[in-house]
């Protein structure tokens, strides 16, 4: 599949954020990644429906929304009037994930589901037909600019070989402590969407997305 960048807006400017995302844009970012934090699921409070609702219409990108929240599937209508287009739930934090996934898809959005480091990717074998994206988190959820746990890499190998068993095209999306020094571990070990924060908005966004285009394009070549 395709790699996809996904930077997360959390380590963005937030007074220069419309200019930043024009950025993302044209360097070639697809989807930009939405870090929702409530201060009960991860101790931190980071932004919510509004900002969603006012970044969504400034550029054409994928709004790829991660809930670390508790109870998500309360929030899932609010999320998809916001603009949300892939909206992901913790595994950890649903009581009833399976009803969850149903709200999300009656609401029209794509669903991810998301585990934490410490939990086992066996976790999502039941509902490898029922997402359409699954997201490893390569660091704890909460904060940005963390270092890469290395044992994330075996997990998406194994999630990787999951989904190949079962035939499923399904988004392999990986969040945490990724830069372009070990982007490209990320995606041989079976992901498609890259997100990165710290070594997106750090410095010269524009510089740093082409750099990561072009670890891209050396892994497309590497695949032909
Ligand atoms: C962490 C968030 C990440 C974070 C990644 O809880 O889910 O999306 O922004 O930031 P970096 O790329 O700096 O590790
Ligand atoms: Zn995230």
């Amino acid at each position: 599949m395709e790699p996809i960048l996904a930077p997360s807006i959390l380590a963005a400017d937030f007074k220069n954020l419309g200019e930043q995302m024009h950025l993302c844009a044209k360097g070639g970012a697809k989807y930009i990644h939405f870090d929702v934090m409530d201060g009960m699921f991860v101790p931190n409070i980071s932004f919510g429906m509004p900002v969603l609702a006012s970044i969504r219409e400034s550029e054409d990108l994928v709004m790829d929304v991660h809930l670390m929240i508790e109870k998500p599937q309360r929030y899932v209508e609010s999320f998809r009037k916001a603009g949300a287009d892939i909206l992901n739930v913790h595994y950890e934090a649903c009581k009833d994930l399976q009803g969850t996934l149903n709200q999300i898809h009656e609401a029209g959005m794509k669903a991810g589901i998301t585990i934490k480091p410490q939990t086992p990717v066996e976790v999502l074998t039941p509902y490898l037909e029922q997402a359409e994206l699954f997201l490893i988190m390569s660091v704890e959820p909460g904060l940005g600019g963390q270092a890469f746990i290395p044992e994330s890499l075996g997990k998406i190998r194994r999630l990787k070989e999951l989904l190949q068993e079962r035939g499923r095209e399904a988004d392999l999306e990986v969040d945490g402590g990724i830069y372009l020094h070990n982007v490209r571990e990320v995606l041989d070990a079976g992901a498609n969407v890259i997100v990165s924060g710290s070594s997106v908005f750090r410095g010269d966004i524009s510089e740093n997305i082409s750099q990561y285009m072009e670890i891209f394009k050396e892994y497309r070549k590497s695949r032909e």
